[in-house]
């Protein structure tokens, strides 16, 4: 088997392998270009948490960005649920018809003395596919762009060395006052959540019971 100039040979056949790239390029081109990932195919007893928490990231009245701070903050100990409300309310369809980008974006592989700003920025610019990654080029895609960004594993962050951990806080801060952007920061510690003004807070204690 061989491929050259895009034609494929196998066992004396060839193929012409263009039109296959041709489509699939124009199928990605097409497709959404943000990542978004599903609702948890297990998740139960949480609906009016999960509806209460839409209900914030719109606004009281259902109309997105009409108010200065609709954001959420989710705090809890490991294993609390934390990440699948997150994951269940970016797939609501309030949320997906007013947010053209619903990010997630997660920490959960950083190792506590890995953790830096840039890196914090890398992955916000990488889930907005913007290059290179600093808060100029996130701040000019958000400009036109209404967002949804879960902040997961926020308690790594603390570990940061303290220059990068107070870049990082200030970061968050000014995220939050995007007009279009809302942030839904999720962190096992609560400290990391009350640092900053304008979080809707929601703690969660253990899993629901399936009964
Ligand atoms: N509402 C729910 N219903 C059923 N299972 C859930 C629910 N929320 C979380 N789980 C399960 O509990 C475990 C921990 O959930 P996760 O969202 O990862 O917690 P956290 O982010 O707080 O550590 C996962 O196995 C997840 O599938
Ligand atoms: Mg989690």
């Amino acid at each position: 088997m061989s491929l050259k100039d895009g034609q494929l040979s196998v066992s004396g056949r060839e193929f012409n392998l263009a039109p296959a790239k041709t489509l699939l390029t124009r199928a990605l081109s097409r497709s959404d270009p943000f990542y978004t990932p599903p609702r948890p195919p297990v998740f139960f007893g949480r609906e009016d948490t999960v509806q209460y928490l839409v209900k914030v990231l719109m606004g009281e009245d259902s109309v997105p960005f009409e108010h200065e701070y609709d954001h959420v903050a989710l705090m809890g100990a490991a294993g609390t649920g934390k990440s699948s409300l997150a994951k269940a309310i970016i797939n609501e369809q309030a949320i997906v018809s007013a947010f053209h980008a619903r990010l997630f974006i997660a920490y959960d592989d950083v190792g506590p003395s890995a953790m830096t700003y840039q890196l914090f920025l890398d992955r916000i610019a990488n889930a907005l596919r913007v290059a290179p990654a600093n808060s100029n080029t996130i701040f000019e895609r958000l400009k036109n762009l209404p967002a949804l960004l879960v902040i997961d594993n926020a308690e790594i962050f603390g570990q940061a060395g303290k220059e990068d951990a107070a870049k990082i806080s200030l970061m968050i801060d000014t995220l939050m006052m995007q007009p279009i952007t809302r942030i839904v920061l999720i962190s096992r510690n609560i400290k990391d959540c009350l640092n900053h003004a304008g979080f809707a807070f929601c703690m969660l204690g253990g899993i629901p019971d399936i009964s």
